[in-house]
């Protein structure tokens, strides 16, 4: 713009002084003399920017232009249009020191415009990340561990007594480097990091188990982490409890839940010697008598006999028994006849028998078919001599026995296989349940 007016500005003077020159020739022609004119300079321009940001060689520059040329003999213009002068040094990150930047720490560059990367070329002291700024670097830590302001290195966090860590409520929490681990529950508390950590004694609260003769007891499996028992002296399940002298978990009065105790004075829990069991069996023309061996819980038969059962002296209305019945083949008396159990004995015409044959066999006109059947015994004959036949006949006999079930596959027993017997005999509640499991063969 300056220069667009400059030049404006000179034409004019240019055609000033071609019109002075022709006055001048006029004046000249008229007088014959004309006047000296020297050169004139215009102003100087502003300095320029420096020609570089930094560094040597960087100028500033201005300029001028005549203004005025000489005439009629007058002085011309001295000096140039153009005028240069070395910029200052510009350090962006430092300063000027003998003609040179001297780059503060971090900086590096002539300009020191240039940040070094402290991360890469072993500079710092991070003990675990370096994160390059500029003109600097910032150390951080990995998870789980703070940086300590007093020396940049990165210490552990302890989440356990810091609260970061998210183990369950009163369970154990142990601060390991760099991390921490859940554990078990608190002294006092059971349960896991799963489940949570419950208070053992939740019995402590009151009113728990408002129920006639029954107590809290603190279970920390359970979701609530109690349940209510019956108290020392009473069974039953825990909301209803009656009475249980003989202390076998079986209530003897008769209560909604629970079957009453058969055996009101007797732990049906107990393991009893046969020791009060007494043979009870059938006098015949053709076999020997039986001979028992009685040895703890043990009974053995050593002889084979004619029909006998074994019997102890204690009367059940209702029992739950367990036994093993196994035959040994290299006992002498061996044989292919019935074994197996009476129950809900009330005398010798009335009882129940499960028996359990190795081979059809016909015997005294009666037909013994291999397999286990059940029959009632509700004998209306007396004389006792008859009932052994009753007694081996798979098949009903009128008016003398009822078979209540027969395995219709008629699987035979077999030696020296323990198969274990499992009764439940309720005839209160008319349920009868035998279960015949096959254990190893012995060897
Ligand atoms: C690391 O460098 C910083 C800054 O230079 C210093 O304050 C600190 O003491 C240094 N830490 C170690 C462990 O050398
Ligand atoms: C850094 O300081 C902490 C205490 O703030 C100290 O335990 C640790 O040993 C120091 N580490 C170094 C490398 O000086
Ligand atoms: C705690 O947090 C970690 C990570 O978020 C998670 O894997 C873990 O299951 C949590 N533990 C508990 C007890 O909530
Ligand atoms: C805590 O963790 C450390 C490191 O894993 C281990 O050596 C120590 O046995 C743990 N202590 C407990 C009480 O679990
Ligand atoms: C106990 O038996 C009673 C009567 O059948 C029943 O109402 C109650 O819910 C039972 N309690 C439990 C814990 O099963
Ligand atoms: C079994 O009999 C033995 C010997 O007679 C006796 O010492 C023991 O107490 C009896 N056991 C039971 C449970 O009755
Ligand atoms: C019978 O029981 C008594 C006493 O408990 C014991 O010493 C003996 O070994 C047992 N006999 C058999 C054959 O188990
Ligand atoms: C079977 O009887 C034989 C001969 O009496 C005897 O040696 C053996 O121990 C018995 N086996 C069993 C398992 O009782
Ligand atoms: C056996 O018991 C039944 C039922 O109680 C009774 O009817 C019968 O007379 C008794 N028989 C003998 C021989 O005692």
């Amino acid at each position: 713009m300056n220069g667009m007016l400059c030049l404006k500005f000179t034409l004019f003077l240019v055609v000033f002084c071609l019109l002075a020159d022709n006055a001048d020739s006029v004046w000249r022609r008229r007088r014959r003399r004309c006047r000296r004119v020297d050169c004139q300079w215009g102003q100087w321009s502003e300095w320029s920017e420096c020609t570089k940001p930094c560094g040597f060689n960087g100028v500033n520059i201005r300029s001028r232009s005549v203004v005025r040329q000489s005439s009629c003999g007058g002085r011309a213009c001295e000096g140039s249009n153009v005028e240069n002068k070395q910029c200052k040094l510009r350090c962006q990150h430092g300063s000027l020191f003998n003609n040179k930047c001297k780059c503060k720490k971090g900086w590096s560059g002539e300009c020191c415009d240039i940040d070094i990367n402290e991360c890469l070329n072993n500079q710092h002291n991070c003990s675990q990340i370096c994160i390059n700024t500029y003109g600097s670097f910032e150390c951080k830590c990995k998870r789980g561990y703070f940086l300590s302001l007093a020396n940049s290195t990165c210490l552990d966090i302890d989440e356990c007594t810091s609260g970061l860590h998210n183990c369950t409520a009163n369970s154990k929490c142990n601060n390991t480097e760099g991390s921490y681990q859940c554990g078990e529950c608190k002294k006092g508390y059971t349960g896991n990091q799963e489940i949570g950590c419950k208070n053992i004694r939740v019995c402590s609260n009151d009113g728990l188990c408002p129920y006639d003769h029954s107590e809290c007891k603190d279970v920390s499996t359970l979701q609530n982490g109690y349940r209510c028992v019956c108290k020392k002296g009473y069974a039953g399940n825990g909301t209803e409890c009656g009475i249980d002298n003989d202390g076998d978990g079986i209530s003897e009065e008769e209560l909604t839940c629970c079957q009453k105790d058969t055996c009101p004075n007797f732990d049906n829990n107990r393991i009893e010697n046969f020791t009060n069991f007494v043979p009870y069996f059938y006098k015949s023309n053709f076999l020997d008598a039986p001979i028992w061996k009685v040895d703890n819980n043990t009974v053995t038969q050593l002889r084979n006999s004619f029909p006998t059962v074994f019997l102890n002296d204690y009367v059940f209305n209702g029992v739950d028994l367990q036994l093993i019945i196994s035959v040994n083949s290299s006992n002498e008396y061996k044989d292919n006849d019935y074994i197996g159990l009476v129950f809900g004995f009330i005398n010798s015409t009335n009882y129940i028998a499960a028996l359990w044959k190795r081979e059809d066999q016909i015997y005294n006109g009666f037909a013994a078919y291999a397999g286990l059947h059940i029959k009632a015994i509700k004998a209306s004959t007396w004389p006792v001599q008859v009932i052994p036949n009753l007694l081996w006949s798979t098949n009903s006999v009128e008016d003398q026995t009822e078979t209540i079930w027969k395995d219709t596959r008629k699987v035979p027993w077999e030696y020296d296989v323990d198969y274990y017997f499992r009764l439940e005999y309720r005839p209160k509640y008319k349920k009868m349940s035998l279960t015949v499991e096959r254990l190893k063969a012995r060897p």
